[in-house]
C-alpha cells in the first residue's frame, strides 16, 4: 500500500494545524443573497424516521416544496457546526445555503479592543488551531500543557490574549480537544464520532464587521451576543461592561443596519438592563439568554419572569429543555413556557442539533432533552420537540447547529417567511 489516496487526505488532515488561515481579506466579497435554498438529506431522513401519525404526515407532504429562507430558522454558531467549524465563514455560508433567516455571530472583544466571533471568549484552544503556533501559545492565558502523569492536558486561550490581526491569522475548527493529547497537534483533534472533519481544513475566522457585511450582503439578519466576559472588567482599566455592549451595538449603527434585523442576545441581565435604557429600539428585539433554572431550579427560573417582563423584557431565550415536559408519553409546553406565554413574553429557544443520535440521548441523557429524555427514542422525535415549540409554545424562532432540519419544518408549516 503506501500512498493510497486516503493516506494523502490523512496526511493533509494532519498538517491543517501547521497552516495558518489563507488570506480572505473581505468574506463577504462575491455574496449574495442565496435563491437557491438546499436542504440536503437530512431533514427528509427525519421525516421518514418519524412514527406514523398526522405530524408525520404533514411533514411528509412537504418534500418536493421549494424551500424558502425562514428567519424561524436560526443559524447557530453560523448554523452548519454539526459539520463546519465553529463560528466560520464557511459554517455561515452552510446556514445560510440551508435557509437560515438569521446568522448568529456570539461576540468577544481582542486585545486592541476589536470584536471577534466566537462562542467564548476563552474557547480558542478549542475553536481554533491557536496552541498549534507557538508565537501565539505562548500568548494564551494558559499556554498549551501535554498531558502527563496521568493528567489532563491543559490550555486556555482568550481572545483578548491577542490582537484582531492574530486572530484572523488562525483557523477556524470543529469545536473539541484531545485531553490525552501530549502534542498541541494531537490536542487539536477529538471532534465527536457524529460531528465529522470532512470541512475541518482551516476554516475562516470572522471580526463582528466581517459578519456584518456578510450577512448583509446575504439580505439575511443579525443575531449577535455579547458574551459574558471571563476576565475582569473594566478590561486595561477602562473597558467597561458598559462600554463593551454599547461597542457592540454601535458596530451595527455604523454598518447602517436598522434596529429591526438585530436580534441582540445576553446572558447577562444587566446587559440587557443597559440597552433598555441607552439603545431602546435595540432592546426591543433583544433577548435575555436565561440559564437560571441551571443554578437556582426551574420554580426560580418561572417565578423571575415576571420580574423580566416588568423591566421591560420582550423576548426571553431559554434552553430547550425550559420549554416542555413529558406528560402521558407527549412532549407538552412546561409551566415556564405557559408563563411566558402568559404575560406576552416573545420565546426564542437553543440549540436544536447540537445533541447527535436521538437512541443516544435516550439511552445516556442529553442537557438539550434532558425534560423529555425517557420520552425521545428515535431521531425522527427530534420533529415531535420542534412541532410542540413552533405550534404549542409558540416561539418566535429556533437556534440549531444543523439549519436544513428547522428550515424544513418553517416551510412547511409557513413560519417566518
Ligand atoms: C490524542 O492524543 C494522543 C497523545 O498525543 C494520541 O495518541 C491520540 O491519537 C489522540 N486522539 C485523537 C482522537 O486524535
Ligand atoms: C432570578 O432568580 C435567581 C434565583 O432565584 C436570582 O439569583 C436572580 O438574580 C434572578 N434574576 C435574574 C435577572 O436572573
Amino acid at each position: 500500500m503506501h500512498f493510497t489516496p486516503s493516506l494523502v487526505a490523512a496526511v493533509g488532515l494532519a498538517a491543517v494545524g501547521q497552516v495558518s488561515a489563507k488570506p480572505c481579506p473581505n468574506p463577504a466579497a462575491g455574496l449574495k443573497p442565496i435563491k437557491q435554498i438546499e436542504l440536503g438529506p437530512r431533514p427528509y431522513y427525519l421525516v421518514d424516521n418519524m412514527e406514523d401519525g398526522p405530524l408525520k404526515s404533514m411533514l411528509d407532504s412537504c418534500k418536493e416544496m421549494k424551500m424558502k429562507p425562514s428567519t424561524f430558522s436560526i443559524a447557530h454558531r453560523g448554523g452548519g457546526p454539526l459539520q463546519f467549524p465553529e463560528h466560520s465563514r464557511e459554517s455561515n455560508l452552510a446556514g445560510a445555503r440551508m435557509g437560515a433567516g438569521v446568522l448568529e455571530c456570539d461576540v468577544a472583544f481582542t486585545k486592541d479592543l476589536e470584536l471577534v466571533c466566537r462562542h467564548s471568549q476563552c474557547d480558542l484552544h478549542t475553536t481554533t488551531n491557536i496552541v498549534n503556533i507557538p508565537e501565539l501559545n505562548k500568548k494564551c492565558t494558559t499556554p498549551f500543557q501535554p498531558a502527563a502523569n496521568g493528567k489532563p492536558a491543559t490550555a486556555k486561550c482568550c481572545t483578548s490574549d491577542i490582537t484582531l490581526a492574530e486572530f484572523k491569522s488562525l483557523c477556524s475548527k470543529m469545536d473539541a480537544f484531545n485531553a490525552s493529547a501530549t502534542t498541541p497537534a494531537d490536542y487539536l483533534k477529538g471532534t465527536s464520532n457524529w460531528r465529522t472533519d470532512l470541512y475541518n481544513t482551516c476554516g475562516t475566522t470572522l471580526s463582528l464587521k466581517e459578519h456584518i457585511a456578510m450577512t448583509e450582503a446575504l439580505g439575511l439578519q443579525f443575531t449577535p451576543e455579547l458574551k459574558t466576559p471571563e476576565v475582569p472588567m473594566p478590561f486595561k482599566g477602562h473597558y467597561t461592561q458598559e462600554k463593551y455592549a454599547q461597542q457592540f451595538i454601535d458596530t451595527f449603527k455604523e454598518a447602517g443596519i436598522s434596529p429591526s434585523r438585530v436580534w441582540a442576545q445576553s446572558f447577562l441581565y444587566d446587559d440587557i438592563l443597559y440597552w433598555l435604557k441607552h439603545e431602546p429600539k435595540f432592546a426591543k428585539q433583544a433577548m435575555y439568554l436565561d440559564e437560571i433554572a441551571d443554578f437556582s431550579g426551574m420554580d426560580a427560573a418561572v417565578k423571575n419572569l415576571t420580574q423580566y417582563h416588568a423591566d421591560g423584557v420582550k423576548i426571553v431565550a431559554p434552553p430547550l429543555p425550559y420549554l416542555v415536559t413529558s406528560k402521558n408519553g407527549k412532549i407538552v409546553p412546561s409551566e415556564y413556557a405557559k408563563k411566558a406565554n402568559k404575560l406576552g413574553l416573545k420565546i426564542i429557544t437553543w440549540s436544536l442539533e447540537r445533541s447527535g443520535p436521538i437512541a443516544g440521548v435516550h439511552a445516556n441523557g442529553d442537557y438539550y432533552y434532558s425534560s423529555i429524555q425517557d420520552i425521545v427514542t428515535r431521531d425522527g422525535d427530534i420533529y415531535n420537540l420542534v412541532d410542540v415549540l413552533a405550534r404549542q409554545v409558540g416561539v418566535l424562532g429556533m437556534f440549531s447547529d444543523w439549519s436544513a432540519t428547522v428550515t424544513y419544518y418553517a416551510n412547511c408549516f409557513g413560519l417566518g417567511l
